[in-house]
């Protein structure tokens, strides 16, 4: 597995070692986990080389403190990474990303995607996580890129700008399902980051999930809100930020059952400090 910390290092060794051979991308902001892993052994199986990138990037959190405690083990990824059959790793610095103020600008224009849920509560979040990943995509060039279903909007987003904004780069983006802890907590860096109690109660936001997938016709779209908000409510440790029902891949608002095909229930609670995000198929 070869590190790389520039542009211009990781671009020459391509240059010599890929010719010919398909390359897989995975963007990641570090503190791996077995949702991470998931990406990784999808994209190892469909192609010849696996690109890894780990970078927190700045421009996408909306809230400094976020930003200050977001999670960084560098030498415990590497070696995951290196279990994982990742082949190339990219792990560059800020400066290296944003050379200058310019450099930090979004000019996509999303509309809806990035007005609703995430984009809402998160001003400028999308902006960020848009330019960053359209940056790499530029850098890498890959011809397959892996997201997890876990950041749905995300993955919404990112398949926008592949197709609508950077289609010459001709970059397939595909999705991968979510992958939960044993009491159905989904996956994040920043469940480290719970304290055991809070842990504990995290639980009930998937649980609260399962049960709005099995429950959701016996109640229309407001009641169901209230039930799901009412739930996650009672727990002292959790605080409800949004529910919403939305269509795949559009993101339209559902205020009725079964006109859609794909509704996907989002989700976004504030635990103490950490702010988790879920969703799931009610069909
Ligand atoms: P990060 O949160 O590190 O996630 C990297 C990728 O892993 C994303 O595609 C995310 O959806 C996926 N992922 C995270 N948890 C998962 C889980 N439990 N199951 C399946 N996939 C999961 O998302 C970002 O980083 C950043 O916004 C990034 C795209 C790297 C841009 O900075």
């Amino acid at each position: 597995m070869q590190v790389f910390e520039t542009v211009l290092s990781l671009q020459n060794y391509f240059k010599t070692e890929f010719n010919g051979k398909s390359i897989a991308f995975i963007p990641t902001m570090g503190a791996l986990h077995q949702g991470h892993l998931s990406l990784i052994k999808r994209a190892k199986n469909e192609n010849d080389i696996v690109v890894v990138s780990i970078f927190v990037n700045p421009t996408q959190f909306n809230n400094a403190n976020d930003l200050k405690n977001y999670p960084r083990n560098l030498d415990k990824d590497l070696k995951l990474l290196e279990r994982n059959n990742c082949d190339l790793v990219f792990t560059p610095s800020v400066s290296e990303i944003y050379p200058d103020e310019n450099s930090k600008k979004s000019t996509y224009n999303f509309g809806k995607i990035v007005e609703v849920m995430e984009g809402k509560f998160r001003p400028g979040h999308f902006d960020g996580v848009a330019n960053v990943v359209s940056r790499l995509f530029k850098i890498i060039k890959p011809d397959n890129a892996y997201f997890g279903q876990k950041d749905f909007q995300q993955y919404i987003l990112i398949k926008t700008l592949a197709d609508k904004y950077l289609s010459d780069l001709n970059i397939q983006v595909h999705r991968c399902p979510i992958i939960r802890e044993e009491d159905g907590l989904a996956m994040s860096s920043r469940n480290v980051l719970l304290s055991p109690e809070q842990r504990k109660s995290a639980a009930l936001i998937s649980q609260t999930l399962f049960w709005a997938k099995d429950n959701y016709q016996k109640y229309t779209v407001d009641e169901l809100k209230k039930q799901i908000t009412n739930k996650i409510n009672a727990d002292k440790y959790l605080k409800i930020e949004y529910i919403e029902f939305v269509s795949d891949p559009e993101l339209n608002e559902i205020t009725n059952w079964g006109l859609e095909q794909k509704i996907v229930a989002c989700i976004a609670v504030q635990v103490g400090d950490v702010r988790l995000i879920d969703n799931i198929y009610l069909s």
